[in-house]
């Protein structure tokens, strides 16, 4: 069986450590593209050097050329810079936009079969705007939201109850913002709910959290954002289109009528698998979640509003 090739685009931080999971799962051979000459190519390197060590045997590339990206399978978009001071919120959009259009326009010219995974913010513009750059079908496209939302969301719980994090899932959906929608729920340890095992005040104190851990971690570090739970939460979701599980990961993914949301892509329970995004699964909510989540897409809508590339 011929290896799966997997492109990382941006060899930032994110982009970095997420080449690192990809090759750590062995999920193919990686390249790691940038348009800065150099890091691409030391980093992957670098990672090359670790692979003995660690022994994973795929191989990795560094580059500045769209053709080094020819027919890969996965396609994770980590490009973009972060806000700068004194930079407004669209003029972040409309610069992050122009890279993405750029990059997009390179990768479906090498690999027009790929899926592409969409980690640059404000994530869930971004994954409408890929889509509209890519013209390739919705289902190809997906955005990273709540598997990173979620994983902090189980962190937090494991360490509220001193279990361990295999046993805590957590479900958020929602756009990528502080207007996430985590549902308590349906978060579970080990199939009990949360509600029973937690306070309402220490479940409410964890899904604020939850809504601002971003933050949490740029408040910290202060001269950039998160980057090793955001990479392995997208490698996770490589690994399951990859590998055809079918697993049950909540991500922007496009809605065609679906939580009432249509032509758009918003965070919701999807099926991940060989094909993308293969089903959305509606879950039942109650009438402050569906409120909070309506007013989720609306403050994403007025996002993609803003935007000047057409519906
Ligand atoms: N083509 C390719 N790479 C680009 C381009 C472009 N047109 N423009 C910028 N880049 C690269 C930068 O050179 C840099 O190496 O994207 C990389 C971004 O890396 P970082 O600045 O370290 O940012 P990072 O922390 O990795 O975050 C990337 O992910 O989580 C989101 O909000 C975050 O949107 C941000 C993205």
């Amino acid at each position: 069986m011929a290896r799966k090739k997997l492109t990382v685009v941006g060899a930032g931080h994110v982009g970095a450590h997420t080449a690192l999971w990809l090759a750590l799962k062995e999920l193919g051979d990686v390249v790691l593209l940038d348009i800065i000459e150099g890091v691409p190519q030391g980093k992957a390197l670098d990672l090359a050097e670790a692979a003995p060590i660690e022994e994973f045997d795929s191989r990795i590339k560094g580059t500045n050329d769209y053709r080094d990206t020819e027919n890969s399978d996965v396609v994770i978009i980590t490009a973009g810079i972060p806000r700068k001071p004194g930079m407004s919120r669209s003029d972040l959009i409309n610069t992050n936009v122009g890279i993405l259009k750029s990059v997009v326009e390179g990768i479906v010219k090498y690999s027009p079969n790929a899926h592409l995974l969409i980690v640059t913010n404000p994530l869930d513009v971004m994954v409408y705007a890929a889509w509209k750059f890519s013209n390739l079908p919705p289902n190809k496209i997906m955005g990273l939201s709540g598997a990173l939302d979620g994983g902090r969301m189980r962190a937090f719980i494991a360490m509220e109850l001193g279990v361990s994090v295999e046993d805590v899932h957590a479900m958020v959906i929602g756009g990528h913002a502080d207007e996430m929608v985590p549902l308590k729920r349906y978060a579970t340890v080990s199939g009990i709910p949360v509600t029973q095992l937690l306070s309402p005040e220490k479940v409410d104190a964890i899904m604020n959290r939850t809504k601002k851990a971003g933050g949490e971690i740029v408040g910290l570090l202060k001269t950039g954002s998160a980057y090793y739970a955001p990479s392995a939460a997208v490698a996770e979701m490589a690994e399951a289109i990859i590998k055809d599980k079918k697993r049950v990961i909540p991500c922007a993914a496009y809605c065609d009528g679906q939580y009432g949301v249509r032509g758009m892509f918003i965070g919701v329970p999807a099926v991940l698998g060989a094909n993308g995004v293969e089903k959305i699964i509606e879950i039942e909510l109650e009438d402050n979640e569906r409120k909070e989540f309506n007013s989720s897409v609306a403050a994403v809508k007025g996002l993609i509003d803003e935007l000047k590339i057409g519906k």
